[in-house]
């Protein structure tokens, strides 16, 4: 694991756009696979101001988000697709064809999920996969006590994940409680990782992640089996490593 530690988030989002803009850059035609939360909204915005710049351009980029919640429509502002969408798909030359997002409001689970792995295998995997990290040390949708052989599938969010992903919704009850995931097996299938953290809540999450046990408890935690990972943490975050 390479550990980044910047003073701030700001720091932290322009180290972040700049390890993509260059992956983007050395690979026109990259997979890349996008996580949502309030973590990267600093990185897509400076991957914008890049591309608004000229230097780079996502015509031939394809993309594949973590997850996506369970039974909440498209165009619900609290949804992952409207997010990617507000936040950076519309803003960039992205074709919509080369969108992945799972498909929360899907028929079957079996098939979405199975539909996503084959997309992915499709595009001969993820080349730089952009993680958050939850404060129970959460990756995608992927909470403790996860298996780590376990591909995209459907999730049942825990009581810590619900509580602070209320701060997006009206009141606790619209949270929903499931989501559909890439799992661990399929986040450790990308060949590159990037992490982002930020805050002093991240900090005990971002600790077990780098210098804890590999356990399930810490779903994060099997990151130090991966060849190519980076962590960018800001100071906070990295307060107690
Ligand atoms: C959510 C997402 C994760 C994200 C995490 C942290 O539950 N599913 O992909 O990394 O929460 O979110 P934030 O960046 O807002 O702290």
């Amino acid at each position: 694991m390479k550990i980044i530690i910047v003073n701030d988030y700001e720091e932290m989002s322009k180290k972040a756009a700049n390890i993509i803009s260059s992956q983007i850059i050395l690979n026109s035609s990259s997979v890349l696979g996008f996580a949502t939360g309030d973590t990267p909204l600093g990185t897509y915005k400076k991957l914008v101001n890049t591309y608004n710049e000229g230097d780079i351009d996502f015509a031939e980029i394809k993309t594949f988000n973590l997850d996506e919640y369970y039974h909440l429509p498209k165009d619900n502002t609290q949804s992952y697709n409207f997010y990617m969408t507000e936040n950076l798909f519309k803003q960039v030359n992205v074709k919509p064809q080369n969108i992945h997002i799972p498909n929360g409001m899907c028929e079957s689970i079996e098939e979405e999920c199975l539909n996503y792995e084959n997309a992915i295998e499709q595009a001969d995997g993820i080349n730089l996969q952009l993680l958050g990290i939850g404060t129970n040390g959460h990756i995608g949708f992927n909470e403790p006590d996860v298996k780590f052989e376990a591909t995209t599938h459907l999730v049942h969010l825990d009581e810590e994940t619900i509580h602070a992903n209320s701060r997006f919704f009206d009141s606790i009850e619209e949270v929903p409680t499931k989501a559909i995931s890439m799992g661990i097996k399929t986040i450790m299938q990308a060949k590159k990782i990037v992490l982002l953290a930020s805050g002093i809540e991240k900090s005990e999450a971002i600790y077990n992640t780098v210098r804890g046990h590999i356990t399930p408890e810490v779903p994060a935690s099997v990151l130090q089996l991966h060849p190519d990972v980076t962590i960018i943490v800001d100071n906070n975050a990295a307060s107690r490593l």
